[in-house]
């Protein structure tokens, strides 16, 4: 059962086209990788998918119901988070507050709970001012502050970008704990070694259009990625 799809979606900036045409679909409690070079349109997607960027024709659906047309907040009320390029926090509030301010009223200490449990690091730093934590610290936030909205489909944009391996894994492994709970992932990454690990489904942007849309096992080796895309990629 597909979860969140995109159909025939063209998208971009003032008059400048990015997304071509881009069909893509998110099976229940599957992770999807959305690989390709940089200035693909990778980003722009999952900024389409938040609802941040409202396509210029084609649609979007949740559960075959049309949320093209839904704001941010609105697809974040129907289970869609998107942990951006970056780091998603707010730099200046305290750990605590980054969580709390995600949390639903009356729920601030089970979001609590529930962000510790995932990130026990978390835990020894909620006083903490979070713009002063590590770079890796501040991801596992972005991560954590996603979670404690139960949500059903995560956009994840690089999360993994610039953090040191041991971080990458322990973030990885998060994520395959929201997926063994049943949540969605729409997975955009550079390693792509580690995406593919991480993948049930992979889709290769090149260019805006979706050059290759598989199953990992079919896209072994960097021959068939060279053929389809080229360009630059980190294994
Ligand atoms: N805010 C923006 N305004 C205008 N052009 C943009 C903007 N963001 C991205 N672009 C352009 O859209 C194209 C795709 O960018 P992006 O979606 O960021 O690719 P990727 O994430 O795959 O590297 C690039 O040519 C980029 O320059
Ligand atoms: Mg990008």
């Amino acid at each position: 059962m597909t979860v969140f799809r995109l159909e025939n979606v063209v998208a971009g900036y003032g008059g400048t086209t990015v997304l071509r045409g881009v069909e893509l679909s998110v099976p229940s409690g599957s992770v999807v990788a959305l690989l390709g070079p940089n200035g693909a349109g990778k980003t722009t997607l999952l900024r389409v998918a938040s609802g941040q960027l409202k396509p210029t024709s084609g649609a979007m659906t949740m559960n075959g119901e049309d949320v093209t047309r839904l704001s941010p907040h609105q697809l974040v009320a129907k289970g869609v988070c998107h942990v951006p390029e970056g780091r998603g926090v707010f730099p200046s509030l305290t750990v605590r507050d980054n969580l709390i301010l995600q949390s639903a009223k009356g729920e601030e200490k089970e979001a609590l709970d529930r962000a510790v449990a995932a990130f026990p690091r978390l835990g020894e730093r909620l006083a903490q001012i979070a713009g002063t934590m590590s770079g890796g610290e501040q991801q596992m936030l972005a991560l954590a502050r996603t979670y404690v909205q139960h949500p059903t489909v995560v956009l994840l944009d690089e999360v993994s970008m610039g953090l040191a391996p041991k971080v990458v894994d322990e973030i990885f492994e998060f994520l395959t704990l929201l997926r063994r709970q049943g949540t969605s992932l729409l997975l955009v990454e550079q390693y792509v070694t580690r995406a593919l690990e991480a993948a049930d489904y992979v889709y290769l942007l090149n260019r805006g259009e979706i050059a290759f849309a598989g199953e990992p096992p079919e896209l072994d080796g960097a021959d068939v990625f060279a053929s389809y895309v080229g360009g630059d990629f980190d294994y």
